[in-house]
């Protein structure tokens, strides 16, 4: 499974790094090539001797030269070492390292290179139940995933200081199997790919103040936004308003109403290789809005009649035109699902539909979850389980990955 592998690891100064020699000689085992890299901190609690004896390279331990560094001695080593793994995990991962990473800090090397990568990085955080539960470091875990860090949410049990609670490190078959898990989406085949995404709601104005919107959190498309730049592509997303951070080596682009985002879609769907529709554009749209604030004391019959007419459709004006590449929508059904999502497939000219239900628990809108049927043009029906967004991201582009073969 990690035969031909390269893993970078950063350790921390938690107390969970006396663990981490071990993970590294299974993760050996396996067949990875693995590299170290540590804070200060992290020396603490762990030799740099007994890291680079069993990892079989040298430990690199700041961001300036050491006397007998070989790694150092590129002044671009942080480069080399980002451009060299498949993967970095960053564990233990302290409270003080996360709030670093949340905050794009690069000030020793297990942060700038975490900064340098662009294939995945995973964070194991570690530490006292307190600090975990602390508001500051769940805000910055938040970012960290709104980035396109992956996490892996630490355990609960009995902790260093004698307390009980969320906060261990996983047992280290599980890191590695997660490390696994993210090597087999991270196999860069998207490289040399043009991939556009679309992402969350749009606005159709009333007033200046009001508007018709949807529940879209936006987070499904970004889970595809981040998955494909893991796996090596040039992605552009084009998004409506969403409270999310833009993940790494992600174009962002941002709109406000289905117009905008018809325009956006059309200017830079040129020489894209596929195209995702993931956002919830609005079907309708006030034919006209009003230039002033529309005040109620003003209303006729206490009533406010809104005349609405079709938005353009993206979708259908993509699959008209489409020569080459490969299209996906995404439909929403409540009911009869399966039946109208395959009448849109075909009417729209799509290559698969991402069928979901805003009604189950754990899928669509605002969930960190969702549940997916995914359509094939060649009727195929595939009915995926619970997972989270970002696999149900990777999901999709394995079968993308396939149509672009
Ligand atoms: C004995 C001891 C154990 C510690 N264990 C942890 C830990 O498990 N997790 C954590 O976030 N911080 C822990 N700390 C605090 C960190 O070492 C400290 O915040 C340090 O600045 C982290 O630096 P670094 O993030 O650059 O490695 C511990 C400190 C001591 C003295």
């Amino acid at each position: 499974m990690l035969k031909g592998k390269n893993i970078l690891i950063g350790l921390t100064g938690g107390i969970a790094a006396y663990k981490i020699p071990q993970l590294i000689r299974d993760l050996k085992k396996s067949g990875a090539s693995v590299k170290i890299v540590m804070t200060d901190a992290a020396k603490e609690f762990v030799t740099p001797l007994t890291l680079s004896t069993v990892s079989g390279n040298e430990v690199v331990m700041g961001n300036f030269p050491q006397s007998d560094s070989n790694v150092l001695s590129a002044g671009t080593w942080h480069i080399d070492l980002a451009q060299w793994a498949h993967v970095m995990l960053i564990a233990p991962a302290t409270a003080n390292t996360i709030a670093k990473l949340a905050h794009g800090y690069a000030d020793n090397a297990v942060t700038t290179l975490a900064l340098a990568m662009r294939a995945p990085v995973v964070v194991s955080p570690s530490m006292d139940v307190d600090m975990w539960q602390r508001t500051q470091t769940q805000n910055n875990i938040t970012s960290l995933r709104e980035l396109g860090y992956i996490i892996l949410p630490p355990e609960e049990g009995e902790l260093a200081s004698g307390l009980v609670g969320q906060g261990r490190l996983p047992d280290l078959p599980k890191i590695q199997n997660a490390v696994e898990e993210i090597l087999q989406f991270a196999h860069q085949d998207f490289r040399g790919k043009k991939i556009l995404i679309t992402a969350g709601p749009t606005r159709e104005a009333i007033d200046p103040v009001r508007y018709i919107g949807n529940r879209s959190s936006g987070k499904m498309g970004f889970a595809l936004a981040t998955a494909a730049a893991h796996r090596g592509a040039e992605v552009k997303l084009i998004t409506g308003h969403v409270q999310i951070q833009t993940p790494k080596n992600v174009h962002r682009i941002d709109v406000e109403n289905a117009q905008q985002m018809y325009n956006a879609v059309m200017k830079h769907k040129k020489g894209t290789d596929a195209i995702i529709m993931a956002a919830a554009v609005a079907d309708f749209t006030p034919i006209n809005s009003f230039s002033k604030k529309v005040k109620k004391e003003e209303l006729d019959n206490d009533t406010l009649l809104l005349k609405l007419k079709k938005t353009k459709d993206i979708l259908h004006s993509l699959g008209e035109g489409k020569k080459e590449g490969v299209l996906v929508g995404f439909s929403l059904e409540t009911h009869n699902d399966i039946h109208n999502a395959m009448e849109k497939l075909k009417r729209k000219k799509l290559d698969l539909i991402i069928l979901n239900n805003p009604k189950k628990k754990g899928a669509a809108f605002d969930s960190d979850t969702n549940i997916v049927t995914i359509i094939s043009k060649n009727g195929k029906i595939e009915k995926l389980k619970k997972m989270p967004k970002y696999d149900v991201a990777n999901e999709i582009l394995n079968r993308v990955s396939k149509l672009l073969k």
